[in-house]
């Protein structure tokens, strides 16, 4: 594949990616104002982004690889965002007394570092066919193993805030 049509596919999996998350919220502010219907059109449209962005992923060199691979892959990136990525992010909204960006940062930094926790436990356990249930929260991306803990370690929202994941 040219290079050219490897970089289209980069940005056209970037661009996607952010517009499917970019309808996901417009669609909960939609239901929110009280438009139900055109939150359904959101969530339809945010899903149909998602379909793209995946199938840009699917047709770039070297991204997907075996499932072991895959959990190295993800694991080595919630390293890079827990101990370099984050670290600068928190560090300028702290400079340029940015509180509430420098608290999301900061929580999500903490949530990568339990991200990287989850991996490093899967690859231990590769060959096992333990299934555990996971509960994420809405609020911080903590993700909690077997059952949603009262309340969130990372960012103090409560039970009803997580979200099983089926
Ligand atoms: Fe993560
Ligand atoms: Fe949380």
């Amino acid at each position: 594949m040219s290079n050219k049509t490897e970089k289209n596919l980069a940005f056209a999996f970037a661009a996607e990616s952010k517009a499917a998350a970019r309808n996901s919220v417009f669609a909960i502010k939609a239901k929110r104002d009280g438009y139900p219907q055109f939150s359904h059109l959101f969530k339809a449209v945010a899903e149909a982004e998602s379909v793209h962005a995946r199938r840009y992923l699917r047709l770039m060199r070297g991204k997907i690889g075996t499932t072991e691979e895959n959990l190295e892959s993800a694991f080595k990136s919630e390293i890079k965002a827990y101990l370099e990525e984050y670290p600068r992010l928190i560090k300028e909204a702290s400079e340029e007394g940015m509180d509430v960006p420098k608290k999301a940062f900061s929580e999500s930094r903490d949530v990568e570092n339990r991200h990287a926790e989850l991996y490093k436990s899967a690859i231990n356990d590769l060959l096992s066919d333990r299934i555990s249930a996971y509960y994420v929260c809405q609020i911080c991306g903590y993700i909690s193993e077997a059952k949603a803990p009262e309340k969130c370690p990372v960012c103090g929202a409560i039970k009803e805030k997580f979200k099983e994941i089926e």
